[in-house]
């Protein structure tokens, strides 16, 4: 939810730029950007995508200091007047934010009252016009004490050579390079200018140059922090020959797989997952949002299967509501690929100060979730930029596989390493020819049973997010306790089926919406009889594989149905509307 960079160095507004098309999986509301150079402010902003901001920026290939942001609207609607940076009352003062002030409208309301004017609706101009037109350390930490809510702050001044930052509860690092300085809300922006980044904490403000960096804590309190050594191999730019990163990143989860079965091998991962294994915990809770929390519904399904006490899977933004039992006893396992899910990272403190073993999966081992945990199990899939996701799912099912097979001491590798040689991506034909008709339809339910509602739930959020196409997944059993109602022949239903235990009873319901003339297709991996394909008006087969890894095998194939879908339909599956890939706000 949104992007922030600040840049010190040559060719300012190339390098903003190519910060910005990093940054742009947070958010394509708008973008802007300002260039000070000498005591001038050149200022641009588009709406739409990064892309459109592009023809407006002329280049200046000299030293200069910078600020850009690419929006996603909370406060204000999508125009030139919300687009960042905002400026303080004199205009010397520039700034760009990723985060929600809670308190916005009352501080407006008495800068107001002061006679300050506002260009716009957002809770970030707020911020700017709280700036007198000198910017130093006395006016941040006056400014920040007033705010209450989610900061990632860059600001400058005509009269400054410091780009001066302040954060709370959004992400913030500063890369240090050798002819450069930048602060951006994830350090893929410093791959090509740093070799090391600061990571900084809720609390943190102060200024840097190309020469220094001053950070003061919450307790304003100068402070010196270690640089860490930033990892070139995790950002993805090119397209590789795909036309988009999702349909490249569903064949990357191939791969993520290679990647954890030889990191999972390493030494100092079998003494992670042996510390976890150390604790006591009689409990165990599973939470994340969206994609995640599916994929925590696979892992509670392994660890219900495995263990023998209570395994639970939470939605991270409802947890707070239900009046869980946690306590020291609780092993609360947070799942976020970006790290950043302002909802999960709220469940974490929820959790933490309950005294819950707090432990994280994540894809991105430098966010704020990671660094909150005791213990991060990275799941190794690299950057993931179409915002559905996609590698990330079948990533963080593989890791909770692992987590769970070490724990009760089965091996893990060798499951792996033979799921791995039959990994079945569908037929592209097959699934092309679905999508072609799928795009014609208003509706869509998706049913399975057991592990394969999961899959269920997981494969409609996909076709929802990326085609519009109003999808909903329901448990086999359930459609004739109320949606059959829905079912005629404008609908067509995907029934999923990958366990053979279940399947005459999926098989049954199935027929009761054809009864009702619903569409029926099959996605599958079991051996089934003609007649029974001949119940259905398409069938998918894919590969069967061992049962824990059905649901990955099967969700490759629903994964690039959703995704021919979008493009039947014109749309463009990396980038759909209203969505952003991080979301830091709750
Ligand atoms: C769906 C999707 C989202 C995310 C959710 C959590 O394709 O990407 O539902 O899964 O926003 O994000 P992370 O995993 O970054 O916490």
């Amino acid at each position: 939810m949104c992007g922030i960079i600040g840049y010190i160095g040559g060719n300012v507004e190339s390098n903003l730029y190519l910060g910005l098309e990093r940054l742009e999986y947070r958010g394509y509301d708008s973008s802007g950007m300002v260039i000070k150079r000498g005591s001038n402010f050149t200022t641009y902003k588009a709406t739409g995508v990064v892309e459109k901001l592009k023809p407006t920026i002329k280049e200046v290939a000299t030293f200069g200091i910078g600020l850009a942001h690419t929006r996603w609207a909370t406060h204000g609607g999508i125009s030139i007047e919300n687009c960042h940076p905002h400026f303080s009352s004199c205009g010397d003062t520039a700034l760009v934010h990723n985060g929600i002030i809670e308190n916005y409208e009352e501080l407006k309301g008495d800068l107001i009252k002061k006679g300050k004017y506002f260009y716009g609706q957002t809770d970030s101009e707020v911020i700017a016009k709280l700036f007198d037109c000198k910017l130093n350390i006395n006016n941040l930490r006056r400014v920040r004490e007033k705010l209450i809510g989610s900061y990632a702050l860059a600001i400058i001044s005509k009269n400054s050579d410091y780009i001066y930052f302040a954060k709370n509860k959004s992400p913030l690092y500063i890369g240090l390079g050798n002819d450069c300085a930048l602060i951006a809300s994830d350090p893929s922006c410093f791959v090509g200018f740093a070799d090391s980044y600061i990571t900084l904490e809720d609390g943190d403000y102060g200024k840097f140059s190309k020469k220094e960096v001053i950070i003061y804590d919450k307790n304003n309190k100068i402070i010196k922090k270690q640089p860490e050594k930033l990892d070139f191999s995790f950002i993805n730019e090119e397209l590789s020959g795909y036309s988009h990163f999702m349909l490249k990143e569903i064949y990357q989860s191939r791969i993520a797989l290679e990647k954890i079965i030889e990191v999972y091998q390493s030494y100092a991962m079998k003494e992670k997952l042996e510390i976890l294994k150390n604790k006591e915990f009689d409990r165990i809770y599973l939470i994340g949002c969206g994609t995640a929390y599916h994929a925590g519904l696979i892992g509670e399904s392994y660890m219900r299967d495995a263990f023998n006490i209570d395994v639970f899977c939470e939605i991270a933004s409802e947890i707070i509501y239900k009046n869980l039992n946690i306590d020291e006893k609780s092993l609360c396992i947070f799942i976020s690929q970006s790290g950043e899910t302002a909802d999960t990272l709220s469940a974490l403190e929820y959790c933490k100060n309950r005294g819950g073993i707090v432990v994280s999966i994540t894809n991105t081992e430098y966010s704020s979730i990671a660094h909150k945990a005791i213990l991060n199990f990275p799941i190794l899939a690299g950057q993931e930029k179409a915002v559905a996701s996609t590698k990330a799912y079948f990533a963080q099912c593989i890791v909770l596989y692992i987590i769970t097979n070490y724990l009760k001491g089965i091996d893990y590798i060798f499951p792996l390493q033979n799921f791995k040689r039959q990994i079945d991506f569908g037929d592209d034909n097959i699934l092309k020819s679905l999508a072609s008709k799928l795009a014609n339809f208003e509706k869509v339910f998706f049913i399975g049973r057991k592990r394969d509602y999961i899959t269920a739930k997981e494969a409609s959020l996909k076709l929802k997010e990326i085609t519009y196409i109003f999808s909903s997944a329901e448990p086999s059993g359930e459609l004739k306790h109320g949606v059959i109602a829905l079912i005629d022949k404008t609908v067509p239903v995907i029934v999923i089926a990958t366990d053979e235990k279940v399947f005459n009873k999926t098989l049954n319901n199935a027929c009761e919406i054809k009864a009702r003339g619903g569409k029926l297709i099959l996605f599958t991996t079991l051996n089934i009889d003609n007649e029974i394909e001949k119940a259905f008006d398409f069938v998918v087969k894919v590969n069967k594989v061992s049962q824990a890894f059905m649901p990955l095998q099967i969700i490759l194939s629903l994964q690039k149905l959703a995704y021919f879908t979008a493009v039947a339909k014109g749309l463009d599956p990396d980038k759909p509307r209203n969505l952003a890939k991080s979301v830091t706000v709750e």
